[in-house]
């Protein structure tokens, strides 16, 4: 997709204009030495909890884990509860958990004593005693941005390759840690939200996006890097928050055979990406097939009349939907994994995670990028690179609704997403699949996590991404084990 072409270069310039007013550093300073007095006496009661939900069983069952866990403690220090909102039961469930849309309407809702905003995810461990007394040390009167920091390598297309010489100082929060706005600041940002107008724009990286935007090229503040919120639990550290690193599984794995892999190929890739799948997740898979322009029996390939397009791919993605739904070899599987050629994926990790959903439920999953969400209107889709899962019921009700693709060479997972955005389907988000190669994403957030898949080959070596990352030791293929390949 070329989306990469808005021009950043004007947020570079001012980036650049900007690096020596160093606001943050001032504000920590005042900020610090002014703390006690009023925020010494900081209770629970005076932070609203906002919890990145989404709307799926699991993940509802998830987030009231952590709630209970939040409520538990502030009973445990005789402390008024604070209020704990669910993302995904707010008005706007497709674009709330770009969080920016719908800080005004919370703003409108809180109490006088009102002091923070805590952020968290489903797998945010919240130290509550421990949090309290952190947000104590900063007074709430001023604004401030406080968070876990991740920075970039180097320039990534994630980030739409912002800051093409400062990436690696821009830090923005690693949301898994937790991250917290003081009052002040959110009814500045909501204020200021309310009267801009906004563009049909893509959310790819959230995390990244809103530090953007709090930042908004040096008018703004930064994020204040706070070592409390972790990642990683160590003691002695004081964590008020840390990250639940434990994969995802909901009991037994699904087998192997219940999940079909479609993977999209054309006859320019069918000598070089086409044997790394064999070298690496495919033999793994029980149930694959390649779908391509052309007739290769070596591999095999489908193909399946459809011409292949430069880009967009939307007629032939359709075209295997529709192969799955009605041809009878494939019919009783329950599980179907669209990918392309060049997406590695953990087969056995996606298997234990798929048993956390019910398959009478419809599932559409994998990494979600949001498109036109902060115009109020907008959707969600999961981004093809990264593998998009889907189940039965949910090729079912798209295939009966009769949506289809504008052109065969329109978007394709985009509009799979607009698809399931009219038929009310949520977009499970999964952050362990991956749109972009690793060097793509900051380190420390790839540390914490278990990855599913990646995508790209582009100046990477495949099968050293592949050994290093998604590789589980338990797995039969022993590309791995002999390193002299790679
Ligand atoms: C970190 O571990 C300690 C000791 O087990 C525990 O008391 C504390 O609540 C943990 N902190 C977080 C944020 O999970
Ligand atoms: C951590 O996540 C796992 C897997 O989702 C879950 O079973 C477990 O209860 C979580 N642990 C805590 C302390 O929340």
């Amino acid at each position: 997709m070329a989306i990469w072409t808005s021009c950043y270069i004007c947020v570079l310039v001012l980036y650049i204009a900007s690096l020596d007013v160093s606001t943050g550093k001032l504000q920590e300073q005042e900020g610090k030495t002014s703390a006690g007095g009023e925020s010494a006496t900081l209770t629970a009661h005076q932070i609203f909890f906002v919890v990145q939900s989404q709307r799926n069983r699991h993940h509802i069952e998830e987030a009231e884990n952590l709630r209970e866990d939040i409520l538990r403690q502030s009973l445990g220090l005789g402390q008024a509860s604070p209020e704990i909102l669910f993302l995904h039961e707010t008005e706007e469930p497709a674009g709330a958990w770009t969080i920016l849309p719908i800080l005004p309407r919370i703003a409108s809702t809180l109490h006088g004593k009102l002091a923070w905003l805590f952020f968290c995810t489903e797998e945010t461990l919240v130290d509550l005693k421990h949090l309290v007394h952190l947000l104590s040390q900063y007074d709430h009167r001023q604004e401030w941005f406080l968070g876990h920091p991740l920075h970039d390598e180097e320039a990534t297309i994630i980030h739409h390759f912002a800051f093409h010489e400062g990436s690696t100082s821009f830090l923005y929060p690693d949301f898994e840690a937790g991250w917290a706005l003081s009052r002040v600041l959110v009814d500045r940002l909501s204020k200021k939200w309310d009267l801009t107008s906004h563009d049909l724009d893509f959310t790819i990286d959230l995390k990244h996006e809103v530090a953007l935007y709090i930042w908004d090229g040096g008018k703004g503040i930064k994020l204040t890097a706070v070592p409390q919120f972790c990642t990683l639990n160590e003691t002695g550290k004081g964590c008020a928050t840390a990250v639940n690193t434990t994969f995802p599984t909901c009991g037994k794995p699904v087998p192997v055979e219940d999940i079909f892999f479609a993977v999209k190929t054309c006859k320019k890739f069918h000598h070089d990406r086409v044997p790394i799948v064999w070298k690496t997740w495919g033999p793994q898979a029980k149930n694959i097939e390649f779908y391509s322009d052309e007739s290769d029996p070596s591999i095999p390939t489908i193909t399946l009349g459809v011409r292949n397009t430069e880009r967009g791919h939307c007629g032939k993605m359709f075209a295997i939907l529709k192969r799955m739904s009605s041809h009878h070899e494939l019919q009783s599987i329950p599980w179907l994994v669209i990918v392309d050629d060049d997406t590695l994926i953990s087969v056995p990790r996606l298997a234990a995670l798929l048993s956390c959903y019910n398959t009478k439920d419809p599932i559409y999953l994998g990494e979600r990028y949001g498109y036109g969400l902060h115009t109020g209107g907008g959707y969600n889709y999961i981004t093809g690179g990264g593998g998009i899962v889907l189940n039965r019921e949910g090729l079912r009700r798209l295939l009966a609704s009769g949506c289809t693709c504008s052109s065969d060479d329109a978007p394709d997972d985009m509009i799979l997403g607009m698809c399931f955005h009219s038929l009310g389907i949520t977009t499970i988000h999964c952050p362990l699949f991956h749109q972009a190669r690793p060097e793509d994403y900051a380190k420390g957030y790839l540390a914490h996590q278990i990855p599913i898949s990646f995508h790209k080959h582009w100046n990477t070596q495949p099968l050293r991404v592949y050994c290093e990352w998604l590789f589980a030791d338990d797995m039969s293929s022993n590309v791995c084990n002999s390193r002299d390949e790679l």
